[in-house]
């Protein structure tokens, strides 16, 4: 039993908090909400995530998670203190690191005793080496400590699972002893365990996300070419994704990459090269490709009903970036909204859990009790978030309710044959779309050098 100090109960907070008092820590969570800790106190989870609110009861219970607010009551007599605070995008695409400045700095004030510091939050590479003299700057006598940069690596709606089943731990230190003593709290997770220096780990959190980010962004940019040429962009991602030098995750086209991670990461990572002078081309493609699957989205929406949106009512079937999540930061849903009601189109909405939080950034969308009163007398519906209950919709009653059987499937969760066969008018992402004319009919292939036989 370690005693750990997690300060900071956003998602990565709480859920590392909750997952090494799981592995029998005992740990304190700190935050200086005080409405989120009493809120916390009595039980009731500040986010949405699966299995997290059954984790925090059973450890409370069991006496080794416990909340504050009191740097004084949860610094002394911690022998790590993870920093898990928000890293927020200022407008100009750097990253805001107010809290973890103002977190070391309490950190610092408070130490008694020698503190291993584990910075979890995203932060610019480099930052470690900051932190560290923060701390120095701050304390009120020389007392050692050690900084250690541990990246998360947990996705909305599977954190627990992801803690608990990580494919890695990083761990950049320039203190080998600390990021070892780190290593072992890890240790009961059995994950491949790389200890490298601080910038590399802080670089390889980055240097994942926009891979990850890049991928995505390859496979729509694939979707459109698809869609000119008259191909399956499932099918194509499914034939590549058997080669294990290309894997099949992550590549589903549809509306792009939204939430608190990608976005935020990839361009923090073009501005840091930037910064230093270098020119990430392929980031900003990445980030350009995102932005048009929003557009792109709406315009799809305009042609299937016939160019003009004034007055039409358009129903959303999802809110949420992704689902199993109530968060909508950088959701696709937004810009999409946005754009359908500046060309004049009446935008309604339905979504299982992230209507309430939807309703603040989008308070032009009127929020509909379940799909089928959204599909009432509407001209088109859009799929933005593929929840599982849209898959089993009863879609005749859907088609029934519609005024047109307009559908864009921005996830592509519908059989576009199946689609067509219940007499919808059906889009899908780089699938289920007419052969365009100009490769209909044995035309030369486009891209070859053969005229028309
Ligand atoms: C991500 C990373 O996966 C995680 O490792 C990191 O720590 C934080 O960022 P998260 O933002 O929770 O996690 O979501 P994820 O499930 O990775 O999806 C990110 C976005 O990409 C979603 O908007 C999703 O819709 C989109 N996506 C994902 C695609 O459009 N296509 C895909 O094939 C996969």
């Amino acid at each position: 039993m370690k005693r750990i100090t997690v300060v900071g109960t956003g998602y990565v907070g709480l859920v590392t908090a909750a997952g090494f008092a799981d592995l029998g820590n005992r740990v304190v969570a700190l935050d200086i909400d005080e409405a989120k800790i009493a809120q916390l106190r009595r039980g009731d989870m500040p986010i949405y995530e699966p299995g997290l609110a059954e984790m925090v009861e059973r450890n409370v219970k069991a006496g080794r998670l416990s909340f504050t607010t009191s740097y004084a009551e949860a610094i002394p007599g911690a022998e790590f203190v993870f920093i898990a605070v928000g890293t927020p995008q200022a407008v100009n695409g750097e990253a805001d690191l107010r809290y973890v400045e103002a977190a070391a700095r309490s950190v610092a004030e408070h130490m008694t005793a020698p503190l291993i510091i584990v910075n979890k939050s995203t932060v610019p590479v480099g930052t470690g080496d900051w932190v560290a003299e923060i701390v120095r700057r701050h304390q009120k006598e020389p007392i050692p400590f050690s900084v250690v940069s541990c990246p998360e690596f947990l996705r909305e709606g599977s954190a627990l699972y992801d803690f608990m089943n990580p494919h890695r731990v990083v761990l950049g230190s320039l203190d080998p002893e600390a990021a070892e003593k780190v290593a072992q709290l890890h240790l009961p997770l059995r994950a491949p365990i790389l200890i490298t220096d601080l910038r590399t780990a802080e670089m390889i959190k980055y240097a994942s996300n926009a891979f990850l980010a890049t991928k995505i962004s390859f496979i729509n940019e694939i979707a459109n070419i698809c869609e000119a040429l008259g191909a399956d962009v499932k099918e194509v991602a499914r034939g590549m994704g058997y080669d294990p030098r290309i894997g099949p995750l992550f590549l589903e086209a549809g509306l792009g990459f939204g939430g608190s991670c990608f976005p935020k990461d990839v361009q923090a990572l073009a501005r840091m090269a930037e910064d230093m002078g270098r020119h990430p081309q392929l980031l900003h493609a990445v980030l350009d490709i995102n932005a048009d699957r929003r557009r792109m989205a709406v315009e799809r929406v305009a042609e299937l009903l016939g160019g003009d949106l004034t007055g039409k009512v358009v129903g959303l079937l999802g809110l949420a970036f992704k689902p199993n999540t109530d968060d909508m930061r950088e959701a696709p849903s937004i810009d999409i909204a946005r754009g359908l009601l500046e060309r004049g189109a009446r935008v309604r909405a339905y979504d299982p859990i992230a209507m309430d939080n939807a309703r603040r950034i989008l308070p032009e969308v009127e929020m509909m009790p379940d799909p089928y009163t959204l599909a009432q007398g509407a001209d088109a519906l859009m799929v933005i978030t593929e929840w599982n209950e849209f898959k089993q919709l009863d879609l005749e009653r859907i088609r029934d309710a519609m005024r047109q059987p307009v559908l864009f499937d921005g996830r592509n969760i519908y059989d576009p044959a199946r689609m067509a066969e219940l007499g919808f008018v059906y889009r899908g992402v780089g699938r289920g779309h007419p052969l365009p004319e100009a490769v209909r009919n044995g035309a030369p292939p486009p891209g070859s050098n053969m005229a028309h036989p």
